[in-house]
């Protein structure tokens, strides 16, 4: 037995070391980043009137560190840590081509919703965020069941704006999340779910407690954060929630897989059926899956809602553009229909989107990734591990060098340039992000690693369900702002997000 005086020497000598050791480490940290420089304060005292700063003036701040540092690194203060900035090419390509063992999407959107906090352990899985489901379920069947998508857009429009003679006014933000909630789910988890008011607001909700409880713990130190969790948020509740509303579907798909085996007859081919396949039989239950049912909602919906309103703003105050967008659309359509191909030759409209999305866009950053090894980008600057660094993507998308009369909307900037879809996305074009990210399929036949080089792997499903309310808008609806302004009404900056008003209303009227 050990007695407590041989205890005692043993901490006396380790203890030294390792304080010298976190001294060290700490020390090495600091310097790496001092050789970083600083826009705003960079004392450990002052460096927080730079942080409170930030919350309302992330794109001036960002904007002045861009421009005196351009194609290089710069750091600014937020709350709680240093965060370095990077532009030009040949950073973000650095970003880009990094392996996720280095720069991690994963952990910097743990940080950013402050899950562990908000959506619970859950996302110590491997593939949290579901990544396979997206690209093995969702992305094939936006072909497949295009008329599914298209027969929910021009339901959920009829119920949320009724073709009338006479003007009718439309707050935009809601009627977009509904709309897209309805039309994402048509593909998740189908009729009639996708309809039920209950689960449709449910999903937004959801949406904006994770976000909204996110942005306040960020403000409390990690010691309160549980306390203060257990105070904003509501989360555990709506996981409860979505259990009840999923569950009759959820347990009869789970009773039949019992009675005859995976392949059951006339099983669906869809999100729930990938997720109970691909979850192990150990986490297979209604709860695991209602949860991972919202979180893939949680992905789709605020961000498409998002991008919606900013570019439908354009729309409404840009009258210029409805006649040559309407002609194209009315000839696709007359030829390919209401299909897949159809929305992929629409090109003025994707342009339009992408121009919308280039000028507006979700953010004053992109490629957000936290820094798990030390990380030296190929001119030298090193960023030390536990670091967060991002590109700065809203300064790249409005710089003149880069997009020539930037602060003009041209909303048909990208038609003639080849291969310049909206979902691909190049190293000045970064709305979806860039890189390639480590996901994990974790059924038995493809239990491996895969890497992809792409971003958001919702893209895809996004930019078509875009285009698809856009069109219907505009062969179904005349658009106006009441006081025909000529530039979509301002938004908001807050932190590192832009957000579009979310107060504005546009003018419905049926098409005459
Ligand atoms: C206009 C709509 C959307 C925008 C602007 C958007 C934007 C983004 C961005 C910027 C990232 C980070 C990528 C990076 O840093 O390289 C991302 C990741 C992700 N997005 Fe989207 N997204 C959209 C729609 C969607 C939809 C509809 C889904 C689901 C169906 C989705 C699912 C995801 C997932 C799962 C990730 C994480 C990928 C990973 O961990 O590798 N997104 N998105």
């Amino acid at each position: 037995m050990v007695d407590s005086v041989t205890v005692v020497k043993f901490a006396g000598c380790i203890v030294p070391f390792y304080v010298l050791f976190r001294y060290i480490e700490c020390y090495r940290r600091n310097t790496l980043l001092r050789n970083i420089p600083t826009v705003g304060y960079s004392s450990s005292l002052l460096s927080y009137i730079s942080a409170f700063r930030l919350f309302l003036h992330s794109r001036e701040i960002i904007g002045e560190g861009y421009h005196r540092y351009h194609g290089s690194a710069f750091k600014i203060a937020q709350i709680n840590q240093w965060h370095v900035i990077v532009s030009g090419p040949r950073m973000i390509d650095d970003i880009r081509r990094a392996r996720d063992d280095q720069l991690s999407l994963r952990f910097a959107a743990d940080e950013a919703t402050q899950a562990r906090y908000t959506i619970g352990d859950y996302r110590h899985d491997h593939d949290f965020y579901r990544v396979g489901a997206i690209r093995s379920s969702i992305t094939p069947a936006i072909g497949l069941r295009f008329s599914d998508v298209r027969d929910e857009i021009v339901a959920a429009f009829a119920d949320e704006v009724p073709a009338s003679q006479n003007w009718i006014k439309v707050p935009v933000i809601e009627t977009a999340r509904r709309i897209v909630s309805r039309t994402s789910n048509r593909l998740f988890v189908g009729l009639p779910l996708c309809r039920d008011p209950d689960y449709r607001d449910l999903n937004v909700e959801f949406t904006i407690d994770v976000m909204t409880s996110a942005q306040i713990l960020l403000l409390f130190p990690d010691f309160m954060k549980p306390f203060v969790a257990r105070l904003v948020t509501n989360i555990p509740k709506q996981i409860h929630r979505a259990a009840n509303l999923l569950r009759p579907y959820i347990q009869d798909r789970l009773d039949r897989e019992m009675e005859y085996g995976p392949d059951w007859p006339e099983k669906p081919d869809d999100l729930l059926s990938w997720l109970i396949d691909n979850t192990p039989a150990e986490r297979k239950s209604v709860e695991t899956i209602a949860l991972q049912v919202l979180i893939i909602n949680f992905g789709a919906i605020h961000t498409t809602s998002i991008a919606f309103t900013s570019t439908f703003y354009f729309l409404a105050c840009h009258p210029e553009f409805t006649d040559p967008l309407r002609e194209e659309i009315q000839s696709i359509v007359e030829e390919d229909g209401w299909t897949k191909a159809a929305m992929a030759r629409m090109r003025k409209l994707d342009s339009f989107i992408k121009e919308s999305q280039r000028m507006a866009g979700n953010g004053v950053t992109s490629m957000n990734r936290k820094v798990l090894k030390d990380f030296t980008f190929s001119d030298g600057t090193t960023v030390p591990a536990g670091c967060f660094i991002s590109a700065a993507s809203w300064a790249t998308h409005n710089d003149d060098n880069v997009y020539p009369d930037a602060h003009q909307f041209k909303g048909f900037r990208f038609v003639d340039v080849e291969a310049n879809h909206m979902v691909s996305p190049t190293l000045d074009y970064i709305i979806f992000g860039h890189g390639r990210h480590a996901w994990y399929v974790s059924s038995a036949a493809t239990n491996h690693w895969w890497l992809s080089k792409n971003s958001s792997p919702g893209r895809f499903f996004a930019v078509n369900e875009l285009k698809a309310m856009l069109a219907h808008i505009l062969m179904t609806y005349d658009v106006k702002f009441e006081d025909e302004r000529t530039s979509p009404p301002p938004p908001t900056w807050f932190e590192m997000s832009l957000i579009p008003d979310l107060k504005a209303e546009v003018l419905f009227r049926a098409r005459v």
